[in-house]
């Protein structure tokens, strides 16, 4: 998965690339590549490395010509070099490509490319060929439909004609979006490309493709039929300096948490009421809710089950990328996926899968105009605004507040008043303690993170963090779970976590079981432990034990110097299977 954004008007493009890549790099930070269509030729430009790191050295930002193309990636098909960055170049240098996505029958389409000398190990290089080729036959329009025809797989794709000073933008699968000025014309795998510059977009569907030209841009579908779309007005929720108290955007994504929660409640009194009122109608009425998910977001959809299982909705949670080995789908179904990106590849195979089944899609997103949101019948969007650090924080929380929301208005238990002014609370007087506590578990090499019932997926959101964010192996898991294995695993030191609710008495009893093998109790919890925590029933807890777990991980990392905001391997969206 990867970021791709272009340019086409009278600016430099290259500068304006460049403030793009910067929005962009949360979609991956493998390599980074721009070429510009200038006097002499195609100026190509790529290194290992994100855009910050290797922007200063290649001159990004100073290419000359105004119709350009760049990318930043995250390795999926061919490891880490200079030569797999994109863009890719055709043989004879007129075209230049950026791709996001996998083109599956790359090595098929290969094949029919005799003669091609292909520089790189990736799926991507092949679309440049195979246009070079296709054009010289039929021109370069007819090569773009012809691929789009014959390319198995997702693509977003954006073609740099430097012969014409063309743009094609095209796409299957991935996403892809034209940012619309005054006589410029704008590219970008999400709005968040171009949203210094304008406000207007279109988001393309599959098999349609643009062609812009000097500044200006035709929307046309597979067949070359001329499309009129709507132009949306985007309200950027976007941030961009990180807190003044901290480096990391994950530090000032988590104290935004207060501030999230109280924009999601105000939308949710005013302009999405109808759709809070549509999302609980669809809950209601249908025989069973299916949640979905991935990573974090699957752990919101756990907590779904035990919010809407309280109002007698038939609830259950299944992980995204295991979806189609969950049988139970029919017309009688609500699949709700769950997706801060709105552009997560297993959880788009599970809408389509759900769909073919005939069941309704009632979505849950951050990323406003995503994938998700517009394959769904009713979307709510959770108002977090952007989050950069690969690690989701506010969105989360955010999550959880919509879900317990949707159970409230059916007759669920009331969260206590003001969560956020509580949480504001909590970190002020719990961040020094956290610290403390960071210092003495940095150096573990396991962490075990016990909760029960709602706090179970939060003791599993708490472990994903630490594996993510602070590279320490970690386990979340059912407090009762323990006696039968992961006991066994418990030494002198050894820190558990507990997540105990006030009532919570089974969870002190598997506490009690690791004092017995002197592991390291660490108790969050209202009534007992070394943190200050309000009583605020269970629901209440749920949050205040996550933004403790989010802040301790974070606090880890930082003592380890370990790049917070992109962690080694991932990317923010991860729109490949
Ligand atoms: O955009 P999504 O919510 O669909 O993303 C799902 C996961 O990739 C994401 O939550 C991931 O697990 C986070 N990096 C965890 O912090």
């Amino acid at each position: 998965m990867c970021g791709i954004t272009s340019y086409c008007g009278d600016r430099k493009a290259s500068e304006v690339i460049e403030v793009s890549l910067k929005r962009l790099d949360y979609r991956g930070y493998d390599s980074v590549g721009v070429a510009v269509s200038s006097e002499s030729g195609l100026d190509v430009r790529k290194g290992i490395g994100g855009i910050d790191e290797i922007d200063e050295e290649l001159g990004l930002g100073n290419m000359e010509g105004g119709v350009g193309i760049g990318h930043t990636r995250w390795a999926t098909h061919g490891k880490v070099s200079e030569e797999n960055a994109h863009p890719h170049i055709s043989c004879d240098g007129r075209f230049a490509i950026v791709h996001n996505g996998i083109i599956e029958n790359w090595d098929n389409l290969k094949e029919e490319l005799d003669g091609c000398s292909f520089r790189s190990g990736t799926d991507s290089e092949v679309i440049a060929h195979y246009i070079e080729r296709k054009a010289r036959e039929s021109g370069v329009e007819d090569a773009v439909r012809e691929f789009m025809a014959e390319a198995e797989g997702s693509f977003a794709v954006v073609l740099l004609d430097s012969e014409k000073d063309m743009l094609f933008a095209f796409k299957k699968g991935s996403p892809l979006a034209l940012g619309i000025g005054e006589e410029e014309v704008f590219v970008g795998s999400d709005a968040y490309a171009f949203c210094t510059y304008t406000d207007k977009a279109i988001f393309l569907c599959d098999h349609e493709y643009a062609v812009l030209k000097n500044g200006e841009y035709v929307l046309r579908d597979a067949e070359g039929r001329t499309l009129e779309r709507k132009i949306k007005r985007i309200n950027y929720d976007y941030t961009q300096d990180v807190d003044s108290r901290s480096d990391h955007y994950m530090y000032k994504e988590i104290m935004e948490i207060p501030e999230a929660i109280e924009r999601l409640d105000g939308s949710l009194k005013l302009e999405q009421k109808h759709r809070l009122e549509e999302f609980q109608n669809k809950l209601k009425n249908k025989d069973r809710v299916v949640l979905t998910g991935s990573g974090t977001s699957y752990h919101a959809a756990l907590l779904g089950i035990y919010f809407l299982q309280e109002v007698g909705v038939e609830a259950h949670a299944t992980v995204a990328s295991e979806f189609k080995n969950y049988g139970r789908i029919d017309e009688n179904t609500v699949l709700v996926p769950i997706s801060q990106s709105g552009e997560t590849k297993d959880v788009l195979e599970a809408i389509d899968y759900c769909r073919k089944m005939g069941a309704e899609i009632a979505s849950i997103t951050n990323v406003p105009h995503s994938t998700v949101e517009r394959k769904s019948d009713a979307n709510i969007r959770i108002r977090a605004g952007q989050e950069i650090c690969v690690a989701a924080t506010k969105t989360f929380t955010n999550q959880l507040y919509l879900l317990m929301k949707l159970a409230e208005g059916l007759g669920g238990t009331k969260l206590g008043k003001n969560i956020s002014d509580t949480i504001r609370r909590l970190l002020d007087s719990n961040e020094e303690k956290i610290k403390d506590l960071a210092v003495e578990i940095e150096g573990k090499k396991d962490i075990y993170i016990i909760g029960k019932g709602e706090t179970y997926p939060v003791a599993m959101e708490i472990a994903l963090k630490l594996k993510e964010i602070s590279y320490i192996h970690a386990e979340g898991m059912m407090g009762g779970e323990l006696k039968h294995g992961t006991l066994a695993l418990v030494e002198e030191g050894t820190p558990v976590i507990s997540l105990i609710p006030n009532g919570s008495s089974e969870i002190v009893s598997n506490v009690r079981e690791v004092e017995a093998r002197k592991g390291n109790t660490i108790k969050i919890s209202p009534s007992c432990g070394r943190f200050n925590i309000p009583e605020t029933g269970t629901k209440g807890f749920v949050f205040l034990s996550t933004v403790l777990g989010f802040l301790l991980t974070y606090w880890i990392a930082s003592n380890k110097g370990l790049p917070i905001d992109k962690p080694r391997n991932l990317a923010k969206c991860v729109t490949t299977k």
